[in-house]
């Protein structure tokens, strides 16, 4: 292995310290990006005749075979070359010989990683878009199944007032699809070449910075060499957005461990994503919400880093950069992951047990509203209904029974306007089936929007 140095140094570098600077363990993960970066760069360079065609032959052979032998598992990146560039670079010298050494001309590690690691992201970020999609689709589907089936909604986790288990479920359509605006407007800053901006400043060399951009397919190139090679904003972006798709997929997990308790019971566990424990028979826990629940602290840790790592570098280029590719690929593993676990668990790993569901809102107060706008609709102003109600429910808890087990004359004593159909009314079917303002539970809206999202998945 030659030495990475120029001849300005004449000893060698202390081979812990060579550890330490190293980042090839983990950027070897570029591999791929780097080789089709380096190709882009050696046609550039021939096209703007800075090496003869004969030598971009050469080098870009080279890179291909070296990219096959990878994909082959012939070789594994790793020390002591300090990162994936250099690595590839040797590489590359040692199978074409010195005309590899052209390779780097009008180009430094610094625009080199900074595209690399765009490249990586923008292939990354499409990947989970698509599995927010799959999760979107089961989701889906599980809504589709329980138009009719009543769940309790809560505030403040107490009882509310009773749900359509679709409207619910749509709920996390909404904030997945905007988890995926959102990758998709990262994506645009994602997807911007710094190749060409060399060290920091640019370069002497006779270079075409929209050859190698459209080449590498990006959507334009960095105005500003220095910007270029400093930037991260795109990674604090991305690991945000991240953390929000986290935010989503642990509230659900929340959601669906109170669901299987004993005490919630309005779920089931199947086989296929529950776990025992090691001491006590009976258990089956809900470990693949946990852990989601869990990694979501990951993501918002690798946020934390790089907003960190970035908040007090001066311009331009420095070595902290080196510390980004951990947190971003990390939090690309993680959401990756966490996407695919809940899928699965959605799909076939939870059962609701709708009878307990059902019965679940026959049991509580949560038509008080509807018996107030009941009287509303007779003319009661709102705020004298709720404290007549208000009278009712005390009534009911002090006898411990529910307002539908008042008789009519009962709840005649309350308000004289009482009919005999406010026992049809108040049942929880038509409790959920009278909310049809725009974007409410009743089930003429959430069929509508049970449609809207079939055609937005599956069209
Ligand atoms: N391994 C480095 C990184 O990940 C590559 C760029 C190094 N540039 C430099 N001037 N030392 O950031």
């Amino acid at each position: 292995m030659s030495k990475t140095w120029s001849n300005r140094f004449e000893g060698s570098l202390d081979q812990f310290i060579q550890r330490f600077n190293s980042s090839i363990n983990f950027d070897k993960k570029l591999i791929l990006e780097d080789i089709d970066c380096s190709i882009a760069h050696a046609r550039m360079l021939c096209s703007t005749k800075v090496i003869t065609n004969d030598d971009a032959t050469k080098i870009i052979n080279g890179l291909e075979k070296i990219k096959k032998d990878f994909e082959n598992n012939m070789f594994d990146p790793s020390q002591p070359a300090e990162d994936i560039h250099y690595f590839i670079e040797e590489k590359l010298i040692n199978l074409i010989g010195d005309v590899g050494k052209k390779l780097h001309t009008g180009r430094s590690r610094n625009d080199q990683v900074g595209t690399d690691i765009r490249l990586w992201l923008r292939k990354e970020i499409d990947n989970i878009n698509h599995l927010t999609i799959g999760l979107q689709k089961v989701l889906f589907l599980e809504a589709e199944r329980n138009l009719y089936t009543l769940i309790p909604g809560y505030t403040h986790l107490q009882r509310a007032q009773p749900l359509s288990l679709a409207h619910h479920i749509m709920a996390y359509l909404e904030m997945f699809s905007r988890d995926r605006d959102r990758l998709m407007d990262v994506r645009k800053r994602v997807n911007i070449s710094p190749l060409g901006a060399a060290a920091l400043a640019g370069t002497k060399i006779k270079i075409d910075r929209y050859l190698t951009a459209n080449e590498l397919g990006f959507e334009d190139i960095y105005k500003n060499s220095i910007d270029a090679v400093s930037d991260r904003d795109f990674a604090i972006e991305f690991t945000c957005a991240s953390s929000l798709i986290m935010v989503h997929l642990s509230r659900l997990s929340e959601e669906i461990i109170l669901w299987v308790t004993d005490e919630f019971s309005f779920a089931t566990l199947t086989d296929k994503c529950a776990t025992g424990s090691s001491l006590m028979p009976q258990k089956k826990n809900p470990d693949v919400p946990e852990l989601i629940r869990g990694k979501t602290g990951r993501v918002y840790g690798n946020l934390h880093a790089l907003l960190t790592i970035v908040k007090g570098l001066p311009l331009a280029y420095n070595k902290d950069f080196q510390e980004d590719k951990e947190p971003i690929f990390d939090t690309v593993k993680t959401v990756k992951d966490c996407l695919s676990a809940m899928t699965i668990l959605i799909n076939e790993g939870l059962e609701f047990n709708k009878d307990n569901l059902m019965n679940a809102v026959e049991e509580d107060f949560s038509n008080a509203t509807d018996l107030a706008d009941y009287l509303v609709e007779k003319n009661v102003p709102f705020r004298e209904a709720y404290q007549i109600v208000g009278n009712l429910v005390r009534t009911c808890l002090e006898r411990q029974c529910l307002i539908k087990d008042l008789t009519l004359n009962e709840l005649r004593g309350f308000h004289v306007d009482f009919e005999n159909d406010i026992f049809e009314k108040i049942s929880p079917k038509n409790v959920v089936d009278s909310r049809k303002s725009l974007g409410g539970t009743g089930f003429d809206r959430v069929s509508e929007e049970l449609k809207n999202w079939k055609n937005e998945l599956f069209h």
